[in-house]
C-alpha cells in the first residue's frame, strides 16, 4: 500500500484507549482553556484522525510562513497550507505551558484536545498578507476563504496535542464521516491497491459520475473512494447530508458493488483552489489512495482560479514531494453526437452546441421549481433528492 506521506507509518493524534482519554478529560479540567474557532477545530479533526500525517500539531509561525512560501515546513516537509491555531484572545493562555482546546462547534464547548503549548506568537499584518496572498492567491476579502482567514485572529498558537474526540463528525455523519485510519484499513481489507480519490463538496450530476468511471477505467484501478468534506461551507452549498444522500443513491444504483466507497472527512472548506488541491493530495495519500482526480475548477470558488491551475501547480512540486498521483481531467460533459460523457479535450471536433451544458445556477433553479434536469446532466434518483431539499424550508 502506498506510504502515508513523509512516515512510514500513520500518525493519528487521537488517543485511542479510553483509559488515556478520561485521565486526558480530567486533566483538561484543570487546564487553562482556549476557545478554537472552527478552522482549528477542523485542523484537531484532521490530526486527530490521521489525515495530516505527520505533523504532530498546529504549526508555530516561522513553518507557517515557510509553509506559504515554500511549500514545505522549516525541517523540509512537503506541506501545501498552513495548519494554524489563531486567535485575539490570549489572556487566559498566556503564562501556560499546557492548555486545553475547546470546540466552538458542539454545544458546551466540550474539550476536543489538549495541547503543550512550544510559542504563542503575535502575527504582523504583513506575515498575515503573505500568508493569505500565498495560500489563496488573492488579497480580497470577497474570497469566503480571505474573509474566514482573517478572522481568525493574530496570535499563533503552536504545539503538540493529543486529540479527544472528533467533535461533531462522528455523531452527526456517523454513517460517512471516517478517519484516515479507518479508510487505510478498508482499503488493505479489500484488497485494493490502485485506488482512486474523488474529492467533492457538491452532489454529484452525470458529468461527476462519469468522470470518476473514466478516471477509474483508465487508471485500472481496485476502486474508487468518493470522499466528501462534511465541515463548513459558504452560504448556498448543499448541506453535507443532503449531498451524503444523493451520492449514496447514486453509489447504489449505478456502480457495481464493492467499486465505490463513499466515505467523508471532518475539515472546512477554505476554497483555496491550486493549495487545496495540494492538501487533498496529501491527505488522500494518508487514507491510502494512489491517485486523486483534480478536474476543473478544482476547490475553486468564483473567478480566483483558472480552470486547471490546481492541476497545474502539481507540475511543480519537487521531485518526490508527494507519492500520490493526480488523474487531470478536462471538462467533462454530454456530448449529443455521441451519446455519452466525454472529456472535451478528447472530442475536437465538436463545437459548443455540441454539448448538453446547463448552468450550476440554471440546475439550482430547476430543482427549486420541482423540474428535474435532463437526463444528460443528473440521474433522477439524484434529482429527486435535491428537488425535495430545494423545495424544503432548509433550502430557503
Ligand atoms: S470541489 O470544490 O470539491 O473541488 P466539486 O465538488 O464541484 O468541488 O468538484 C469535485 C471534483 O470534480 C473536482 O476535482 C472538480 O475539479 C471536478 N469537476 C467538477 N465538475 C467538473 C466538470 N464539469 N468537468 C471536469 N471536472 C469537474
Amino acid at each position: 500500500m502506498i506510504n502515508p506521506h513523509g512516515s512510514e507509518t500513520l500518525k493519528p493524534l487521537l488517543v485511542a484507549k479510553r483509559v488515556e482519554q478520561d485521565a486526558l478529560t480530567k486533566e483538561a479540567e484543570s487546564l487553562p482553556s482556549l476557545l478554537l474557532n472552527s478552522a482549528a477545530a477542523a485542523n484537531a479533526v484532521m490530526l486527530g484522525g490521521g489525515y495530516f500525517t505527520p505533523l504532530g500539531g498546529y504549526m508555530n509561525l516561522g513553518d507557517a510562513l515557510s509553509v506559504a512560501e515554500h511549500m514545505q515546513t522549516a525541517d523540509g516537509l512537503f506541506w501545501p497550507v498552513p495548519i494554524l491555531n489563531l486567535t485575539n484572545d490570549i489572556a487566559a493562555i498566556e503564562d501556560a505551558t499546557r492548555i486545553a482546546l475547546r470546540d466552538p462547534n458542539v454545544a458546551g464547548h466540550p474539550v476536543i484536545a489538549v495541547m503543550d503549548v512550544d510559542n504563542i506568537e503575535q502575527i504582523s499584518e504583513e506575515q498575515l498578507e503573505t500568508m493569505i496572498s500565498k495560500t489563496f492567491g488573492t488579497l480580497d476579502d470577497a474570497h469566503p476563504g480571505v474573509k474566514d482567514f482573517r478572522s481568525l485572529g493574530n496570535y499563533c498558537v503552536s504545539g503538540p496535542i493529543q486529540v479527544l474526540n472528533l467533535s461533531y463528525f462522528e455523531t452527526e455523519f456517523a454513517g460517512t464521516f471516517r478517519t484516515a485510519v479507518q479508510i487505510r484499513k478498508e482499503i488493505a481489507g479489500l484488497g485494493w491497491n490502485k485506488v482512486v480519490a474523488f474529492q467533492t463538496r457538491n452532489p454529484m450530476h452525470l458529468a461527476h459520475e462519469e468522470l470518476c468511471r473514466i478516471a477509474k477505467e483508465r487508471l485500472n484501478a481496485d476502486g474508487i473512494v468518493i470522499h466528501m468534506l462534511l465541515g463548513r461551507l459558504k452560504a448556498g452549498d448543499i448541506p453535507a447530508d443532503v449531498r451524503d444522500a444523493a451520492i449514496r443513491k447514486m453509489v447504489e444504483v449505478y456502480f457495481p458493488p464493492n467499486t465505490a466507497m463513499v466515505n467523508g472527512y471532518g475539515f472546512d472548506m477554505l476554497y483555496a483552489g491550486p493549495r487545496e488541491a495540494l492538501l487533498h493530495a496529501v491527505f488522500r495519500q494518508n487514507m491510502g489512495a494512489t491517485h486523486l482526480i483534480v478536474g476543473r475548477d478544482h476547490a475553486g470558488v468564483g473567478d480566483y482560479y483558472g480552470p486547471f491551475d490546481a492541476q497545474a501547480i502539481f507540475e511543480e512540486l519537487p521531485e518526490g514531494a508527494l507519492e500520490l498521483e493526480i488523474f487531470a481531467a478536462d471538462h467533462t460533459a454530454w456530448s449529443k453526437k455521441l451519446n455519452k460523457v466525454v472529456m472535451m479535450r478528447e472530442a475536437p471536433d465538436h463545437q459548443p452546441e455540441d454539448y448538453v451544458i446547463v448552468s450550476g445556477t440554471r440546475v439550482r433553479e430547476m430543482l427549486t421549481q420541482g423540474i428535474a434536469p435532463p437526463p444528460e446532466i443528473s440521474r433522477r434518483e439524484v434529482a429527486e433528492i435535491l428537488m425535495e431539499y430545494y423545495q424544503s424550508d432548509a433550502a430557503a
